[in-house]
């Protein structure tokens, strides 16, 4: 969506803040022996009291509040049974609706401790965020976006999922433009002001691509290799953007 004056800020800047402490509330919970159900079920708690409405239950029918994927899971993982170990990465992605306003974000965390490679991942991946953020600003082409995904990528040595991309977001949980991860040269398309959008890197050890798994929602890398992602919503200015998550 784009912005149409401060009741739309306001409105988005809520969702954006409800997503963001069941993301950290979750977050905090994460620890060797805990499921991903129970994670799952803090954030549900959190939507519910604030009267928030699950995205991807809403718009996909998802079987969970929230998206919990694990190691070579990178997305759209189902909350289950499946106990968190030390040494893995897990990723919680929170994304939910308030009064026709939709925000999305997502973090990788480590469990108890990690191999250095897996800690090097959270890193990079954090950083490819926070570059891309630095080069989204009104009339800049999108592809600035992919381009500073993929350098921070590559000096970290690590590879961006291809098929994995940022969205357009505010009115539906995924709308226009797609915002690639990755450098497309002629996508010369300018960011607007005003356009409410996310960036969420998705970068492995390896894997260039996710595949679905057979549970039909698990997006998974086909060789093994392990995933991060970091995401926030954010509405585009002439500046810095306005992060709302
Ligand atoms: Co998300
Ligand atoms: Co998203």
């Amino acid at each position: 969506m784009s912005i149409d004056g401060r009741h739309d800020i306001e409105g988005l800047q809520r969702i954006g803040a409800i997503v963001a402490e069941a993301r950290d509330a979750m977050g905090a919970r994460v620890a060797s022996g805990v499921t991903t159900a129970e994670l799952d079920e803090i954030g549900k708690e959190i939507l519910d009291r604030h009267g928030a409405r699950s995205a991807p239950q809403l718009a996909y029918g998802f079987p969970g509040a929230t998206c919990i994927s694990l190691n070579d899971d990178i997305a759209h993982g189902i909350p289950s049974a499946r106990v968190l170990r030390a040494g893995d990465l897990v990723n919680i992605d929170v994304s939910a609706e308030l009064n026709g306003y939709w925000a999305d974000t997502g973090a990788s965390f480590p469990v108890g401790e990690v191999s250095a490679q897996s800690s090097a991942l959270l890193k990079a991946t954090r950083q490819a965020l926070h570059d891309a953020i630095d080069q989204a600003r009104a009339g800049a082409p999108i592809h600035n976006i992919g381009r500073a995904v993929e350098r921070r990528a590559k000096r970290c040595g690590f590879r961006v999922v291809r098929n994995l991309c940022g969205h357009g977001v505010g009115r539906y949980i995924h709308e226009e433009p797609q915002v690639p991860n990755t450098f497309q040269p002629r996508n010369l398309l300018p960011l607007r002001e005003g356009w409410v959008i996310t960036i969420e890197p998705f970068l492995t050890t390896r894997a260039t691509t996710a595949v679905t798994a057979k549970d039909g929602w698990t997006l998974r890398t086909p060789d093994g290799s392990r995933g991060a992602q970091f995401e926030h919503t954010m509405i585009i200015t002439r500046d810095r953007p306005i992060v709302l998550t």
